[in-house]
């Protein structure tokens, strides 16, 4: 199947087939120095896969993790593609989860001041999410993506037959963004996680997931309004998240906490909950509201003392509403 995200110059084609990681060539030109790069826990059957196709290839691997998008992990990259001469002409290749995808896109937004990047996601999280939509980003001083930029792929390649060596987790964890998408978009997609099964229609899965990020970032790539709606969770998810010194929880496990304190409607949070229950996700988080607040007041999304949040009262529908950090003291009470 063949999407295609219509961004005036920054147009792509975004792939989903499975055993398309072997047909690169078939996508894109490959005649020029590329660099590869990805971490230490990807299956090296992939990169190799990917590496056999591009006559002049260099391999950077990283290690796997979240502080791979550091300042220190980007220079050493940046020193890679001088030390292999990399001119304009050439290209920088993603292949990997969020983590990789972000770094590889700031570096390649960065690197004489921008060289075209692929991206081939393979865990769940980048095929249904982080791999369209151009956000790239690393982290700084603590700060999550506070260093970044908007700048699209060239070429998005998923290859689903790459989800049969990510662990179990983690698949669960990509499968909330899919999940929310339904919620603030799609109510077929939504109801696709009570009525279907989450392996075997995986495709459809992500195809609907794909079909959501991309008509929201076509209606406003640099989140000036519509595309907050993708944040639905995230106000909370991310307090969360930063919060993690005190639990290990994944991006993902953390939205979906976060997004039933955003549903007006009970029987709708209940349907929700229910779903993140049957795949297996955490339910409950020791509540350290006053950590979270603090998170939210520095948050680079927060306009001083007020935030958008994005709400969802029905199924596929979300809206979003400005609310200061006091509202959402006292929702936090309130809720649940
Ligand atoms: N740019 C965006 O729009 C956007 C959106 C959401 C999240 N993100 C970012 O994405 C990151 C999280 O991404 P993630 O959840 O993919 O985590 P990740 O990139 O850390 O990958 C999870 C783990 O799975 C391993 N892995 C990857 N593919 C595998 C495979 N096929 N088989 C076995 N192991 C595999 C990785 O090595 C890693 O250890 C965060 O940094 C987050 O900020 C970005």
């Amino acid at each position: 199947m063949k999407l295609h995200m219509n961004l005036d110059e920054h147009s792509y084609d975004i792939i989903l087939e499975r055993g398309c990681l072997k047909q690169l060539r078939n996508y894109t030109d490959v005649n020029h120095k590329i660099l590869i790069i990805s971490d230490d826990n990807v299956p090296r059957e992939y990169i190799d896969t990917v590496a056999a196709q591009c006559p002049e290839c260099f391999i950077h691997i990283v290690k796997h993790g979240e502080q791979a998008k550091s300042l220190h992990i980007f220079e050493k990259i940046c020193d890679d593609l001088l030390k292999h001469h990399f001119s304009r002409k050439d290209k920088i290749i993603a292949l990997g989860g969020g983590v990789v995808g972000d770094l590889s896109g700031y570096v390649a937004a960065s690197y004489m001041r921008g060289i075209d990047f692929i991206q081939i996601p393979t865990t769940t999280l980048s095929q249904i999410d982080s791999s369209i939509g151009g956000k790239v980003a690393i982290n700084f001083n603590g700060v999550k993506n506070i260093i970044g930029s908007f700048y699209q792929p060239k070429l998005v390649l998923i290859d689903p037959n790459t989800l049969k060596t990510l662990p179990r987790r983690h698949y669960i964890n990509g499968l909330v963004e899919a999940l929310k998408a339904g919620l603030i978009y799609d109510a077929s997609l939504f109801e696709m996680f009570e009525n279907k099964d989450i392996d075997r229609d995986i495709d459809e899965i992500i195809a609907k997931a794909l079909a959501v990020k991309k008509a929201v970032v076509e209606q406003d790539e640099k989140e000036q309004g519509l595309r907050k709606i993708l944040n639905f969770g995230h106000t909370i998810g991310h307090a969360i998240e930063a919060d993690n010194h005190l639990h290990d929880l994944y991006h993902g496990e953390c939205v979906a906490l976060g997004m039933p304190y955003f549903m007006s409607d009970k029987q709708l949070r209940e349907r929700t909950q229910a779903i993140c229950k049957k795949m297996g996700l955490p339910s409950e988080v020791s509540a350290h509201h006053a950590n979270w607040l603090s998170v939210m007041r520095n948050d680079k999304k927060a306009d001083h003392d007020k935030i958008d949040t994005v709400w969802v009262h029905e199924a596929g529908q979300a809206v979003i509403k400005q609310m200061s950090i006091a509202e959402i003291a006292e929702l936090l009470e309130d809720t649940l």
